[in-house]
């Protein structure tokens, strides 16, 4: 029986089959609406956590590949009562094509994978956050070309996006600095398979260093979903905003990204992200195509047959 494909992390996922979701994603973007590549096809979606772009972009990327999408908040399924993430996921995979999870334990999603007889796609965790990530690859290249080579810095928590940029800069060969506060270091194991790959990744406390000559600049949220100490955290990420100082430090050209939802004056001032580097709607915009791209390999409708 073929392996299923899980989307689970970017780790995971070998560099020439990234690239080819990506293709997939790019090629999307151009595409008259409505392309019926997953007719039939349904996708169950499990939100235990808040989203407004993770919800709204898979549900819509899948009705324009002609498909269908059943949405279940946490609140309103059986795992709010104590079934199993492994008999959900049994469960559902009599019913649909692919489940995607946004979760806060990272390990349910992986038990949702091990029990599904479907692909599972990791909507976020708070280890990862593959999918964003993806939509974040494709907007720094349609702006500014190949970001192997190119530097990307991110400042503030090292957080499930951090994590996942690490997969990222390890997959794709560019330069990844980390700044951020030693207390929220990204987790000693992402590093740690990073630097197996011989990839370029440093991990500092300052990010006036970090920011120099950078191709982009990306932060998010200080206070994640599942995450407590909202008063620590911001003291010990108050220097790591990013305002128009930070972003003179990097290259005239540099891009500012956030993944959103925004807190400005917080992580970000209102001067960069609504100023002309910042690049944030299209990665939201991208979103959108980066879930078909995603969709369609792990549904196995990614050949030039199936119209990519
Ligand atoms: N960036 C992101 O995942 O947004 P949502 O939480 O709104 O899905």
């Amino acid at each position: 029986m073929a392996r299923l494909r899980h989307f689970l992390d970017l780790s995971d996922i070998e560099t020439a089959t990234l690239r080819h979701v990506l293709a997939l994603a790019v090629a999307r973007k151009g595409k008259a609406r409505p392309e019926p590549l997953l007719a039939g096809k349904t996708l169950a979606m499990i939100f235990e956590e808040p989203s407004t772009r993770t919800r709204v972009s898979f549900e819509v990327a899948i009705t324009q590949l002609g498909g269908h999408a059943v949405v279940l908040d946490s609140a309103g399924s059986q795992l709010s009562r104590g079934e199993t993430v492994a008999d959900t996921a049994r469960t559902l995979s009599r019913y649909v094509d692919a489940i995607m999870l946004r979760t806060v334990d990272h390990e349910r999603t992986r038990e949702m994978a091990q029990n599904a007889g479907v692909p599972v796609i990791n909507g976020l965790s708070h280890r990862s956050h593959p999918c964003q990530v993806m939509a974040d690859l494709m907007t720094f290249e349609e702006h500014r070309g190949a970001i192997a080579g190119k530097i990307v810095t991110w400042t503030g928590d090292g957080n499930n996006m951090a994590n996942s940029w690490i997969h990222a800069a390890a997959r794709l060969g560019f330069t990844l600095r980390i700044a951020c506060p030693p207390e929220l270091s990204p987790r000693a194991e992402d590093l740690n398979w990073a630097a197996g790959l011989g990839a370029d990744i440093v991990v500092t406390a300052d990010p006036q260093a970090a920011a120099a000559g950078a191709d982009l600049i990306a932060t998010d949220t200080w206070v994640s979903m599942g995450d407590d100490q909202t008063e620590r955290r911001h003291n010990l990420l108050a220097p790591y905003r990013v305002d128009s100082h930070l972003m003179a430090r990097a290259k005239p050209t540099a891009l500012f990204m956030h993944c959103l939802p925004a807190h400005r004056g917080e992580e970000v001032t209102a001067e960069v992200m609504d100023g002309p580097q910042s690049v944030v709607w299209d990665e939201a915009e991208n979103r959108l195509h980066a879930q078909k791209g995603i969709l369609l390999w792990c549904l196995g409708a990614d050949s030039p047959g199936h119209g990519s």
